[in-house]
């Protein structure tokens, strides 16, 4: 999980990386600019073109939001729905700013496509506060100063949240790989993995 640079790493951080790396390589060979207007080939070969408005399920909710085949999830979660707590950082390298969980997994909300993700339940970082309850991960990026700027922080905290609820029991070497896909510009590495091993520990 260390480390500033934008190289990916080893491990279950590698995977996510690769994963979506090679995912993004498929959605722009799958994108087709016809005009003024675009397409995408969906995963079922049908082809959408124009503004479509469609239906997404965030943090709980069914949002109707209208998209077009190149719009991510990162435009529509903040400029359509105003969940603003996920960022686009990537060019001041910090990546995994914009993590949001889909179907409970660490995604990249910048470089998924919102067509991709509908019918697939959405968590943003705005779920994991339930009026005054915080989710243990937030208060254990506190506990354990697992921030300074807070730049990263959002995502950094759902891909925490993510991480644990597939894996409660991780191990630190397990953490810093599963974290992997997050940078922290700041270093704040040491606590963010002291909070994970903390929660893990305690079953999460
Ligand atoms: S980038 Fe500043 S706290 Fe992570």
């Amino acid at each position: 999980m260390s480390g500033s640079s934008k190289t990916p790493r080893s491990g279950p951080g590698f995977s996510r990386r690769s994963f979506l790396k090679g995912s993004g390589a498929a959605m722009a060979a799958t994108a087709i600019v016809t005009g003024a207007e675009e397409a995408l080939v969906a995963d079922d070969n049908t082809v959408v073109s124009g503004p479509k408005e469609i239906t997404l399920n965030v943090n709980g909710q069914d949002r109707k939001v209208t998209v077009e085949p190149r719009t991510s999830l990162l435009e529509v979660l903040r400029d359509q729905l105003g969940l603003t707590g996920s960022k686009d950082l990537q060019d001041i390298y910090v990546d995994g700013a914009d993590t949001v969980m889909v179907d409970g997994k660490a995604t990249y909300a910048g470089t998924t496509f919102a067509l991709q993700v509908e019918g697939k339940p959405i968590r943003t970082v705005e779920s994991l506060r339930d009026g005054r309850n915080l989710d243990p991960v937030v208060t254990g990026f506190v506990k354990h100063d697992g921030m300074q700027c807070g730049y990263c922080t959002p995502g950094f905290v759902v891909a925490t949240r993510a991480f644990l609820d597939q894996n409660p029991s991780a191990t630190l070497e397990e953490i810093q790989k599963g974290l992997g896909g997050n940078i922290c510009r700041c270093g704040t590495y040491d606590g963010i993995t002291k909070c994970a091993l903390e929660l893990a520990k305690g079953g999460a």
